[in-house]
């Protein structure tokens, strides 16, 4: 064993949260308590598994993920800093950036009164440096409880501002997404990916995923709603420092196109994302910090 690994096991709590090191060389955090279980991997910060105690899993994962160092997990929440879909001035950079494949630091494991607060950390590197030239300082709080806590706090620990996009990329499991209408969004504008980024304003309506969605809601800090009947259950997003939301479906071609999603799948996810990306990027003074949060929760409907 490293000594990482021994620093590692020395933050376990029995009977509570511990550590594996398997599938493909990951490490992950593992939380069993008598509220809810959970798994993050310390590769891209990645909360890959959520579960209250007596329901089915809140989030998505996809059975044909990658989990490989390097490589982006399909499910769960993807942490995306510090673009957001690509980077326009180098087409070749990473997707959605480098703290989703990157692995960060653990700075401390907790559990009190059965709920686990985990926290992570990530800084600038050689690596992070070649496709975004700044210092910085990302710290993530994990808090697995009845519900699911997450919270990024970004640090500009460089000497002049930068700008930047975030988004807590969550997944959610659903019965059918044909059939589980999301609340929260109307009368927001929003950038339409697949209709070549025109801008438009959602109706009155729930929107109800009826074909490949792909939509970034623009200066929005509304919770988000997700009706399940398939599953008896609303799923809620209540967010802060977050002005942007994101809805991603993928549909029925889309799937089949990616390698790491499994062809019949997508009726069963959707994405709504807390996050700050397009008008909303944000932009840091020089030992300034920001902090994305979202809440997500789950109750019967
Ligand atoms: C969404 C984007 O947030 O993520 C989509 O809006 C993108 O455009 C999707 O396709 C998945 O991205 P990736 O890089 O994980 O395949």
């Amino acid at each position: 064993m490293s000594s990482n690994s021994d620093f590692l096991c020395s933050l376990e709590i029995p009977d509570c949260a511990w550590f594996e090191f398997t599938e493909g060389g990951l490490t992950s955090v593992v939380v069993k308590t008598p509220l809810a279980q959970a798994r993050v991997y310390l590769h891209g910060a990645h909360v890959a598994h959520y579960q209250k105690a007596g329901q089915p899993p809140l989030l998505f994962m996809s059975a044909a993920t990658h989990l490989a160092p390097g490589k982006a997990i399909r499910g769960g929440i993807p942490l995306i800093f510090p673009w957001f879909g690509g980077l326009p001035e180098n087409p070749q950079a990473p997707a959605h950036g480098f703290a989703r494949t990157t692995a960060w630091t653990v700075e401390s494991l907790k559990c009190e009164e059965e709920v686990v607060t985990l926290v992570l950390t990530l800084n600038e590197s050689a690596q992070t440096l070649e496709n975004w030239p700044h210092a910085f300082a990302l710290r993530y709080t994990v808090v697995i409880g009845w519900d699911l806590r997450v919270s990024l706090e970004v640090g500009n620990t460089s000497s002049a501002p930068f700008t930047f996009e975030n988004a807590l990329h969550s997944y959610f499991s659903v019965s059918d997404v044909r059939s589980t209408p999301v609340v929260g969004l109307d009368g927001i504008e929003y950038i339409d990916k697949v209709d070549a980024a025109t801008r438009k304003t959602q109706s009155a309506e729930p929107l109800l995923i009826t074909g490949e969605t792909d939509r970034v809601y623009l200066n929005t800090r509304a919770t988000c709603l997700v009706n399940d009947p398939g599953l008896s259950r609303q799923i809620s997003i209540a967010k802060e420092g977050s002005e942007s939301t994101v809805v991603w479906s993928p549909w029925m071609a889309k799937a089949k196109a990616m390698a790491d999603f499994g062809d019949e799948e997508w009726p069963t996810m959707i994405c709504v994302e807390s996050a700050n990306a397009a008008d909303n990027r944000v932009t840091l003074a020089a030992g300034a910090k920001h902090t994305l949060s979202a809440v997500l929760s789950e109750r019967p409907l």
